[in-house]
């Protein structure tokens, strides 16, 4: 199968087909952000990318590439929760609307995923992919998602749709989206090894409920000064971090403000316990008038951003994805913050695929 790849970012969706052993092939790829592309690039240097404006491409060019499969991960920024939310009327979604237009006229499409952000569906944009797919003949499948449910510590709630030509039968069906239809589902895919790394050395999250491992599988070595929260956002923000050790199996959403923001944009680490963490923050509270103490007792903490490294992990992508040498770690934290969890995408490519004869 040929697929087309939109939005295509750092190649997200690309390791996730991988990952989901479909035999399939991204003949194309399409971003705007020369960065991201730098990055695409040097990860797949064989794949078609081309660095223009989605709106710019035409029927006849997929039609040429005769593309069966497209993946695409919009711009969120329209739908996210922080946001003005201003939906279709958002200058950022006239690209959405331009491949809404496109599908009709796709000879050989047959299947459709969409990722956005938890809030895509209940906005307009939502209303127009699925009228336009209902009308061109397709069956699709709505989900609320998140790493945290397939025993990763990571919370990333994502909306997708799945979508497949009406004579094509989907393998599971439709139930409200954010029920824990996991359990159904999990049966129909075979077994991961993050699943399996959770069964044996995890611990249900109290937070979300589910069984993930904990951080220290995925942990590196890095230079202690290096990551470290520096003092000015300490100073400011030190009871907002979500402060994570390596026996937590929880961390926060990483957005593409980590590294630079400390609150809602993703953890800190920790190489203390959660205990001394406490005490720390009480003796802190016990200097309420000399913040210079308070600086001196936080920063025994030594309270890090996880690496760019770390967060590929709990994104789930592989080990050999590489950034090319010229890009920040501000960029690279940016570049993440907009990507996908690999993991939990190949298994939705992989119930995509799968048909079913009765359902
Ligand atoms: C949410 S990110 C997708 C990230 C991607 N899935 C990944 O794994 O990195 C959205 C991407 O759409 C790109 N983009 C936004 N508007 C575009 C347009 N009109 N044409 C092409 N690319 C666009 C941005 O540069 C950004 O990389």
């Amino acid at each position: 199968m040929k697929v087309l790849e939109l939005y295509s970012g750092i190649g997200g969706m690309n390791y996730a087909l991988h990952e989901s052993g479909i035999a399939a092939k991204v003949v194309a790829a399409v971003d705007i952000n020369p960065v991201a592309n730098d990055v695409y690039r040097h990860n797949f240097p064989e794949t078609a990318l081309m660095n223009r404006n989605i709106q710019s491409i035409n029927a006849q060019e997929l039609n040429k590439l005769n593309v069966d499969v497209i993946f695409m991960s919009p711009p969120c920024q329209p739908f996210t929760r922080l946001g003005l939310k201003k939906d279709a009327l958002d200058n950022r979604t006239c690209s959405l609307l331009h491949i809404l237009s496109l599908i009709p006229e796709l000879k050989n499409l047959r299947y459709i995923l969409v990722e956005n952000v938890k809030g895509f569906e209940i906005s307009q944009m939502r209303d127009k992919l699925v009228d336009c797919i209902k009308s061109c003949g397709y069956v699709y499948r709505e989900l609320i998602l998140s790493p945290c449910q397939f025993g990763i510590p990571n919370s990333r709630h994502r909306y997708y749709l799945l979508a497949k030509k009406n004579n094509l039968k989907f393998c599971f069906k439709q139930s409200s989206l954010e029920n824990n239809l996991l359990p159904d589902l999990f049966e129909l895919l075979p077994k991961s090894k993050h699943l399996t790394l959770a069964e044996e050395k995890g611990k249900i999250n109290p937070k979300s409920g589910s069984l993930c491992y904990t951080l220290d599988n995925i942990l590196e070595n890095t230079e202690e000064s290096k990551y470290l929260v520096p003092s000015k956002l300490l100073q400011k923000r030190a009871w907002v971090l979500d402060i994570r050790t390596s026996e937590n199996n929880g961390s926060c959403c990483f957005t593409k403000g980590y590294g630079r923001y400390a609150e809602g944009t993703g953890s800190v680490y920790c190489p203390f316990t959660d205990e001394t963490i406490r005490l720390k923050y009480n003796e802190v509270a016990n200097h309420e008038n000399d913040s210079d103490k308070q600086m001196q007792i936080l920063s025994d903490l030594k309270l890090r951003f996880f690496s760019p490294r770390e967060v590929c992990r709990l994104m789930c992508f592989p080990e050999d994805f590489q950034f090319p040498e010229h890009i920040t770690d501000k960029q690279k934290y940016r570049l993440l913050g907009n990507s996908i969890n690999i993991h939990v995408v190949g298994r939705l490519i992989l119930l995509l695929c799968t048909e079913h004869e009765d359902t």
